[in-house]
């Protein structure tokens, strides 16, 4: 049905008709693209609180009622029903697999899952301390120096082996990047398991011994990295619209996805949260972070709490809850200090009125560390394995892009410089 809505903007005694258009869910939009040429000003969302940037056919959140689809399927139903690398089929293809598909995309993301032999020289290059999302800004915009078939952007065929390179090849740059900092020898991916048994195999195997994971650990690795899949325009999703919107290469544009992502407020909340917990270090202490989250003049937050767009549960969170009791339940962890104080935190704030008048839930990262924690990860992977799991949604808006618009990201300001100045020479200053 054609859009036939309009909104009428009034100022200066003109008014202006704007067009409005109707998603397939959730709220109308205001279309202001011509409101500079017709009205002579701009609108004002710096944090984009109220500001579509595109048009998208992936993901949709509904933030008050804890909803989050993909292609119109439920995360719940796709976290529960189906695998990490069905779930990346939905997102770059717009269906699920069918019983033949899904083999056949399984078996080309496995045959691109090795690097470049030569890319071991960038990990040597680091230092041994140095944050895992710092190897993989850097390794990952290598990749552009090393896979030329791959970077035209105007090419659908080189797209496509870029996407299926970057999802192939992810998990094996950030088990790396974790090997180099433990002073381990990289272990080469196996063809023969599947993406997230793969991928712990990478992290926990050793030459001297193998390493053979759980069916119940790989399951819910596979469900955090489903989990994480995309996430509608979030900031590290934005970023790397903006950077491919310049026609800047893919693999340039995920190592711009994965900084942003590295950022507390965003992936580096999980490492945050665990952080925190550990900081925390038994019950008796909440009390004293809480009343810090709320003073306005300190800058504590609790990390692993509150969300720009879900003013309820999130629904990530929710599935992650229930795999992190699957995993403590298989690893025999009943209750440590952190656990405990993660239990009583989310208890407390989600009785405090603080926390519910600013409708501020428990978020995806909230459980996740205390999973991957329990599996034995170090902190400083947590966001790591997020980037790993977001990869796919960065490269199916990333496609989405490209194959829309060719117009370059370019948001204008309000500035409150000083206006036009006479030079003044150096001797007269
Ligand atoms: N602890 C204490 N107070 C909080 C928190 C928190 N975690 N989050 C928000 N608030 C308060 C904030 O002080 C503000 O109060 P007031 O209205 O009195 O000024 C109000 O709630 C609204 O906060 P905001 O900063 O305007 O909200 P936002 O939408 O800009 O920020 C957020 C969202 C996720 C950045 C923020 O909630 C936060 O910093 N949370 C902690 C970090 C975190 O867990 N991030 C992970 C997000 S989920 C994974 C992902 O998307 O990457």
């Amino acid at each position: 049905m054609a859009d036939t809505k309009t909104a009428t903007l009034t100022f200066d005694n003109k008014s202006f008709e704007l067009p409005m258009r109707s998603p397939t869910v959730g709220p109308d939009v205001v279309d202001i693209q011509k409101l500079y040429g017709q009205a002579g000003i701009f609108t004002h969302d710096p944090g984009f609180t109220s500001t579509s940037s595109c048009e998208s056919g992936l993901t949709f959140i509904d933030g008050e009622e804890g909803i989050l689809l993909h292609r119109g399927y439920s995360i719940e139903d796709l976290a529960m029903k189906a695998s990490y690398l069905e779930t990346c089929y939905l997102l770059l293809y717009g269906e699920l697999p069918d019983k033949k598909q899904l083999p056949e995309f399984e078996n080309r993301v496995t045959m691109h899952t090795m690097l470049h032999e030569q890319m071991t020289n960038f990990f040597r290059g680091f230092r041994r301390d140095a944050h895992p999302m710092a190897v993989m800004v850097g390794v990952v915009g290598a990749m552009s120096a090393f896979y030329h078939d791959s970077t035209d952007i105007n090419d659908p065929w080189q797209r496509e082996v870029a996407s299926i390179r970057l999802i192939a090849k992810m998990p094996t740059i950030a088990a790396w990047a974790y090997k180099y900092s433990v002073g381990q020898p990289f272990v080469y991916p196996q063809n023969s398991l599947d993406y997230a048994t793969n991928f712990l195999r990478m992290c926990f195997a050793v030459p001297a011994e193998e390493y053979q994971p759980d069916p119940i650990l790989s399951k819910a690795m596979d469900r955090i990295f489903t989990l994480h899949a995309d996430h509608e325009q979030n900031a590290s999703t934005s970023t790397v619209r903006l950077a491919g919107s310049s026609g800047a290469n893919p693999f340039a544009c995920i190592a711009a996805g994965i900084a942003c992502l590295w950022g507390p407020a965003h992936g580096g909340a999980n490492q945050a949260c665990l952080e925190m917990l550990r900081e925390i270090g038994s019950v008796d202490r909440i009390p004293e972070f809480i009343k810090r989250a709320k003073d306005k003049d300190d800058p504590f937050r609790l990390m692993g709490f509150g969300h720009r767009v879900y003013k309820n549960f999130d629904p990530r969170a929710k599935v992650m809850k229930e795999s992190a009791d699957e995993v403590l339940d298989l690893l025999g962890i009943e209750d440590n200090p952190t656990l405990q104080v993660a239990k009583e935190l989310e208890r407390i704030a989600l009785e405090d009125e603080y926390f519910v008048d600013k409708k501020l839930y428990p978020n995806v990262d909230f459980y996740s560390g205390i999973i991957l924690d329990a599996m034995g990860f170090p902190t400083s992977m947590f966001t790591p394995i997020f980037a790993v799991s977001r990869t796919v949604g960065w490269i199916a808006q990333w496609k989405e892009m490209i194959s829309d618009s060719s117009k370059i990201g370019r948001p204008r300001q309000l500035y409150t410089g000083p206006a036009h100045r006479d030079f003044v020479a150096l001797d007269q200053r």
